[in-house]
């Protein structure tokens, strides 16, 4: 008996091991290829090597259906198709301006043949700095998880946070080896022994559920898709392609964050004219009420009122600030608001906040409004009231809305479908995905651009949606205020290479009281909150301390009133996961470049070569530095030197980093 299951072990060992090589494609530069393989019982798997040396070993491809028999063996190729694509597309905002679109692509038509002759699309695009691949499926389909799996060769160290938990995507990043991995969100970030640097993630997700990744043995992970609460995870109708299960490739952190493989697997812009979204800086009604000095709900500490945000405006309008962000000013607030029991209204204002005077007040100063819609994670009560909201501040002439779904994991509160009553599940789900796409598309029937909090991660659709202008999605500065913890020191630092490969983030820096409630300071100086303008992109970015605290710095404040949000160029000069990073960045409306570095708990030097500056041409650099004996352990986290040099493109600077620290410049020509 023993011998006997030992031999069928082996047969089937040696039958996997043989998988046949189906197809390959490599990158336009040959140096990344991926090949799909096909075993004795026509199960499809596919393996990648990098430079002739495995990157991922045979890995898994295949769907679990719930209507039908698994996408999962029995599969031969009907038919094969290749071609290779090299453009470059403007993006209306970004990092970069243009952006290059070169893969080669491999289409492969699978049939399988029993029971019923059902074919089963495989399409892979092979960048030079990664790849992608989807299913495509013929008809609807009923689907309860995918078998994708990403067996990385090389034993590797992992930067990930754990999927499904509260709070949703705003954990501390956990660095462990990859065999140890949990439950993890994506982009998980990953470095190999031998200094490859990879990113999982997906790209385009519409329409379907989330992807997850789990372990399932040795550093083999597996797609796991966010469940549903009413049936399979992704139910569909008719022909469909899941998103991309997206891998970045490279030999640095930097060059993980300079991939635009994320956009070019997106669909191009879909809105057309966009002129209306403008990125920018905005101040606002918002860390006064985090640092509980005024309230969101009404009463005597209202932080909303008509006379507080006209102050914010003032504020805005003599500073160059674009927007003012109000947030509490519409019934809701009082009670517990946090939870998909929340009942907010989002037409009616409390009545010391008259919403028409204060938008005339901003508009007649040259200021905007940012309009905040709240939900508490209730989205069934929200998509009935949603379309009203955001007429009314199209009728105000506010064009950016922040909203938020604050409330735990699995219970979001959907709209069931017969119209009566509501379910609970993911905002991740299927339904949750679909929600978010169908407000940013809504608001740009009325010309909003949506910045959202508590979302389902970015996947990149931005390109396609160019008004869906950031989002939250990580642990904002707001636990500063009253996390416990408050952020680590090498929080941003992880943030840089993780959750920045998947779009902006509205992190809101900036603060430079360095201190949250109850007594709090932030594991930062001062010159770190400035270099996170650069370092951490949002082209709608927040200057998030209070007036006070801005009128008591002015020095440091300039440069938050300098530095733009929509950049030309982007480059990573330097960067470790987790440890330090720096950025350069030239200004997407004049010849000035920016630079922002930060480090972790640890001071650095860090040489920053001028070679991105034009040759030839004098610059004047305007320095914000970690004074000597900066530190954000004691009171010198305040120690700052402002200074000014000439430089040109032939200099190398020295960033000396304090622990906790940053530096930003300004680089402006003479
Ligand atoms: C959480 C958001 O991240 C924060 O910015 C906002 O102030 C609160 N929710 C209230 O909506």
């Amino acid at each position: 008996m023993q011998f006997l299951k030992s031999l069928f072990l082996s047969l089937v060992l040696l039958a996997s091991a043989h998988a046949d090589e189906l197809a390959h494609v490599s990158s336009p530069d040959g140096q990344i290829k991926l090949t799909v393989l096909l075993d004795a019982e026509g199960r499809l798997a596919y393996r990648v090597e990098r430079r002739g040396k495995p990157l991922v070993a045979p890995s898994r491809l295949g769907l679990l259906l719930a209507n039908a028999h698994q996408l999962d063996g029995g599969f031969a190729l009907a038919s094969q198709k290749t071609a290779e694509h090299d453009d470059t597309w403007e993006q209306p905002w970004g990092e970069s301006r243009f952006v290059r679109n070169h893969y080669r692509e491999l289409l492969l038509d699978l049939v399988q043949a029993q029971p019923n002759n059902r074919h089963m699309g495989l399409r892979i695009r092979v960048f030079n700095d990664g790849l992608g691949f989807r299913y495509e499926l013929p008809t609807g389909a009923r689907i309860t998880d995918e078998l994708t799996e990403f067996a990385i060769a090389e034993p590797a160290t992992a930067w990930w946070i754990a999927a499904g938990e509260k709070p949703v995507l705003e954990m501390e990043t956990q660095r462990t080896p990859l065999a140890e991995l949990g439950l993890a969100n994506t982009p998980l970030t990953m470095r190999t022994q031998s200094g490859v640097h990879i990113a999982l993630h997906e790209a385009a997700l519409v329409d379907y559920s989330s992807m997850w990744v789990r372990k399932v043995q040795g550093q083999t992970l597996r797609a796991q898709l966010t469940p549903s609460s009413i049936g399979a995870a992704v139910e569909r109708k008719t022909a469909f392609n899941t998103p991309w299960r997206t891998l970045i490739v490279a030999d640095t952190a930097g060059g993980l964050y300079e991939s635009n493989l994320m956009l070019n697997l997106n669909e191009p812009n879909a809105l057309g004219d966009v002129s209306w979204v403008h990125p920018g800086k905005f101040v606002g009604v918002w860390w006064e009420m985090h640092l509980e000095q005024s309230s969101w709900s009404s009463g005597a500490k209202h932080g909303a009122t008509t006379a507080n945000t006209k102050r914010y405006i003032d504020f805005a309008a003599k500073n160059g600030f674009g927007g003012v962000l109000v947030e509490g000013w519409n019934i809701g607030w009082d009670g517990n608001w946090v939870g998909s029991t929340s009942a907010f209204d989002y037409v009616k204002a409390y009545p010391d906040f008259d919403i028409a005077e204060v938008t005339r007040y901003a508009n007649a100063k040259g200021v905007k409004l940012i309009g905040h819609h709240e939900t508490g994670g209730n989205i069934a009560r929200y998509e009935q009231q949603m379309e009203a909201g955001y007429a009314l501040y199209e009728k105000l002439g506010v064009d950016t809305i922040k909203s938020g779904y604050v409330t735990d994991a699995g219970t979001a509160q959907f709209a069931n479908a017969n119209g009566r009553g509501t379910h609970f599940g993911f905002t991740e789900s299927q339904e949750g995905v679909n929600h978010f796409l169908h407000a940013v598309q809504e608001a740009a029937r009325h010309h909003i651009a949506i910045d959202t909090h508590e979302p389902v991660k970015d996947t990149g659709l931005r390109r396609t949606w160019p008004n869906w202008v950031s989002r939250e999605g990580a642990r904002g500065q707001e636990y500063n205020a009253w996390g416990d913890p408050i952020n680590s020191v090498d929080h941003e630092a992880n943030l840089v290479f993780t959750r920045m490969l998947s779009g902006p983030m509205d992190y809101t820096p900036g603060v430079l009281s360095l201190a949250g409630a109850g007594g709090r300071t932030l594991n930062s100086t001062q010159a770190k909150q400035l270099a996170l303008y650069v370092v951490l992109y949002s082209p709608v970015a927040m200057a998030a301390d209070l007036i006070e605290n801005y009128e008591r710095w002015p020095a440091a404040f300039q440069f938050i009133k300098d530095v733009p949000t929509d950049w030309a160029i982007t480059k990573v000069i330097n960067g470790e996961l987790g440890e330090h990073a720096t950025l350069a960045r030239k200004d997407r409306r004049s010849e000035d470049w920016y630079v922002g570095a930060i480090t972790d708990g640890k001071a650095r030097s860090v040489p920053l070569p001028l070679d991105f500056l034009t040759p030839g041409r004098r610059y004047r650099a305007e320095i914000y530095r970690d004074g000597d004996a900066a530190d954000y352990r004691n009171a010198h986290r305040f120690d700052i030197v402002i200074e000014q040099q000439a430089v040109q493109s032939t200099d190398t600077l020295t960033l000396r980093l304090a622990p906790g620290g940053g530096e930003a410049i300004r680089f402006t020509p003479l």
